[in-house]
Order: C-alpha cells, then structure tokens, then sequence
C-alpha cells in the first residue's frame, strides 16, 4: 500500500464519501461514484475498489467489473507520476487554468495524457473538497493546496527530471 495514509486520514476519501452519501449509498449510483473516485485519484487502485464495494454493500467482484468493463476507467496509473489540476468553481476564479496551462506547457501534453516516456500522467478534477486552500492540485496522490503556476512548474520540472523518469524509457 505504498504508505497511503489511511481513508480517514485521506482527504480525497472523504470527498468520495460525501460523493456516496449524496447518492444514499444506493449500489446503483457504482458509475457515478467510480467517475468520482478515478477523479480523485487519477485511477481506480484495488483498496479503493474495495471500499467503494464495501460502502455500497456490492460484491467486490462487481465492482471490479464494471471498472474493468469501461474503458474510461483505469486500474493503474498510466504515468510513473500523477498530477491533478482542481477545475472547480473555487479553484478556477483563482487561476486554476494558467495551472493547468503551465504543465501542460511543461510536460508538452493535453489533460487526459500522459508524457511519451510514461513519466507524468496529467488529469482535472471537478472539486478536490479542498475548496479552502484553493487553487489545489493533487501531486502524486497528495493533496496540495494555494497553488501558484511558478510553484507547480517547478515540482513539475522535478518530477520530470528525477532519474525514476529517465529510466521510463
Ligand atoms: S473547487 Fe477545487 S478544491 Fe473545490
């Protein structure tokens, strides 16, 4: 488990949760809440599947299907690193698009891509439930709040330069 903090611990857990409450928990809100958790997370990691299952009280097996069924889902992260630009309200009045216009201009990719050499995997989100310290991004499964587009080149240009990447190839 990578030293993933625990769910209760996780931000990004709580958000997917207020995401199952508001759908009452009903097992047929799966597509939805899974849309919602690969938002999150940029993909849709076996522990996740696992407490989604357990929250909607469907088989795990079930859930695993339908996430494997939808080619818009994915089970593994497609770059060696994630970045997640926040696009909600609160985060684009306070210029989550230069954000994300920096690391695609940095990393020469569109949202939705991930580099050639399988270095950095870049996605939006709709609200990280980090409203507060926005504009927020999620760097590598954590969540990183009062962005500027300088300080997100930079952890960027890093991850991009880090010798894990220049092996990816
Ligand atoms: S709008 Fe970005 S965290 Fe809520």
């Amino acid at each position: 488990m990578d030293g993933k903090p625990h769910p209760n611990k996780d931000h990004r857990f709580r958000v997917l949760e207020a995401t199952m409450k508001r759908h009452q928990y009903q097992p047929n809100s799966l597509i939805e809440v899974l849309h919602k958790a690969q938002e999150l997370f940029g993909y849709l990691e076996q522990d996740v599947l696992l407490h989604i299952a357990h929250s909607l009280k469907l088989p795990p097996s079930q859930v695993y299907g339908v996430a494997t069924f939808y080619h818009f889902f994915s089970l593994t992260p497609s770059g060696r690193h994630t970045c997640v630009v926040c696009m909600g309200t609160a985060c684009f009045v306070k210029g989550a698009a230069s954000l994300l216009s920096t690391v695609e201009q940095i990393a020469q990719i569109q949202t939705g891509e991930t580099t050639r050499d399988g270095c950095l995997s870049l996605s939006t989100a709709r609200c990280l439930g980090a409203c507060g310290s926005a504009p927020a991004v999620v760097l590598d499964g954590q969540v990183v709040g009062y962005q500027t587009s300088e300080k997100l080149g930079q952890q960027v240009t890093q991850m991009m330069g880090h010798p894990q990447c220049k092996v990816a190839t």
